[in-house]
């Protein structure tokens, strides 16, 4: 099927379902619009992505550290970070279907009474277009009034800032270097929609890096190019990827520069992730609020001053979903229809299927041994006993487990296992002690199939 079908999101999101990646939230209840909850494989799924993130952002870094902060904090930080003022939509109604519509995305929206069509094509009659805060509201402890008023962050990265001065005192840090941070976000989106692209909660994968002034064009540069080959890097491909820098008249008024990491969807071409340069707009801001010194002081230099900031912000459900996208591939062995996930093996949420051949002759125990043994060594493996061994790989293939080991006549004899590999589908025997080196270093090795390159243009 070629990924620009319309019905291709339909497939992904059937097949998101079906094996257990996402599911509708309260379904039970009738779902609440555009929410999804993540299944047994779509967790995994997500947890590799952070830790794809995280492992090279962080853990990889000698100059970056990290941060968990709270999802609710003083809502003096949102009137000071100017998201109570500014962070906004355009909103026009429909008076005719009463339906609400984001003015700047007519053209992607759809109208109520004709969801065949667009607002405009249907004619709707649609109101002047109002500022829409998109910020969820709350409020803290009993009494209910303007003073017990919070808000549920839109951005992970204001509790970066907040904790700048916290972090350089206690961490031994000093600029250029690196917060980040992975955690929940929550929009009042006028329009989510296309799946977990867009939705009201969702998880952010933000880091700011703090530098003096002087080195802004060069970590602007070096932070597009690094972000842009992560994506490379754990598979997603190239062709598909594109770097779009913003026009004058789309930066905020204190940024010198942004980049959207885009990629090419089913229904077009959308941010995956912003490389912004934010200047010392944020740390000026806050100081100036709270009255606190957010100033840095240079002791070889003997200057002090407030560092600037370039910013890699990055959704992780729409990362996923991108992974899942760009993994998918329809293709025929046998005769049959073989749908596969082209998964980078530190993404798939399985890395290994375990099978023995029949069940008897010992079999099973030993598939059993090696799954344990597996296990203990931190692979995610799923055993499957049920089935001829085709329709086996084949239920693996679907969920992107790239590798099969198979128990048979020549384990229980000889010790050797049959090692299955999604992409080539060759297979190759390895002794048993040595499974955990072979599936070491083929992870380390594997590359894109060069077939998939070809067929995702
Ligand atoms: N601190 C900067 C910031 O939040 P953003 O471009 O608004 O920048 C960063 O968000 C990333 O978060 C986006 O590139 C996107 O991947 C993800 N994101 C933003 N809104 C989202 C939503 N409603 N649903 C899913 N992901 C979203």
């Amino acid at each position: 099927m070629a990924k620009q079908d319309t019905t291709f999101m339909d497939t992904i999101v059937s097949l998101c379902k079906r094996r257990g990646f996402v599911y509708p939230a309260s379904e039970i209840y009738g779902g609440i619009g555009n929410t999804y909850d993540y299944g047994p494989l779509g967790v995994e799924l997500k947890r590799r992505v952070k830790e794809a993130w995280w492992s090279r952002m962080v853990t990889m870094r000698d100059d970056m550290v990290g941060l968990d902060s709270a999802i609710i904090q003083n809502p003096q930080t949102w009137i000071t970070s100017g998201h109570v003022a500014g962070f906004t939509d355009p909103l026009v109604d429909c008076k005719k279907c009463k339906a609400r519509f984001r003015a700047d995305k007519l053209d992607d929206a759809r109208c109520t009474e004709k969801p065949s069509r667009t607002p405009v094509e249907n004619k709707c009659e649609l109101t002047e277009a109002r500022a829409f805060n998109l910020m969820f509201k709350t409020q803290i402890g009993a009494v209910e009034g303007s003073g017990s008023v919070a808000y549920l962050r839109p951005e992970t990265a204001q509790g970066i800032f907040l904790n700048f001065k916290n972090v350089l005192e206690s961490s031994r840090v000093k600029p250029p270097f690196g917060i980040a941070q992975i955690g929940k976000s929550f929009r009042n989106e006028i329009t989510p929609g296309n799946f977990v692209f867009r939705t009201r909660e969702f998880e952010q994968a933000e880091m700011e890096f703090f530098i003096p002034p002087e080195q802004n064009d060069h970590w602007y540069q070096y932070w597009r190019k690094e972000r842009h080959q992560w994506y490379v890097d754990y598979g997603v491909n190239p062709e598909k990827l594109r770097l779009r820098e913003h026009a004058k008249d789309e930066l905020a008024h204190y940024s010198t520069g942004c980049t959207d990491v885009e990629y090419e969807y089913p229904f077009g071409w959308g941010e995956l992730e912003g490389i912004a340069c934010r200047t010392d707009f944020d740390l000026k801001r806050h100081s100036e609020a709270s009255g606190k010194d957010l100033s840095y002081f240079d002791p070889e230099k003997k200057v002090r001053y407030l560092p600037w900031v370039v910013e890699p912000a990055a959704g992780v459900d729409r990362t996923a979903l991108t992974m899942l996208i760009d993994a998918y591939e329809e293709d025929v062995v046998e005769d049959e229809k073989r749908v596969v996930l082209h998964f980078h093996p530190e993404i798939a949420p399985v890395t290994v299927g375990v099978f023995p051949l029949v069940k008897k002759e010992g079999m099973p125990e030993k598939a059993r041994e090696i799954d344990q043994m597996l296990r203990q060594a931190r692979f995610t493996t799923f055993y499957d006993e049920s089935a001829a061994i085709g329709r086996r790989y084949r239920r693996q293939d679907e969920i992107g487990t790239p590798y099969g080991i198979t128990i048979d006549g020549d384990t229980m004899k000889d010790g050797v296992v049959t090692i299955r590999n999604r992409d080539t589908m060759l297979q190759e025997k390895v002794k048993v002690a040595e499974i955990e080196s072979w599936l070491r270093h083929a992870i380390r090795a594997w590359k894109r199939p060069a077939k998939k390159a070809a067929s995702a243009g």
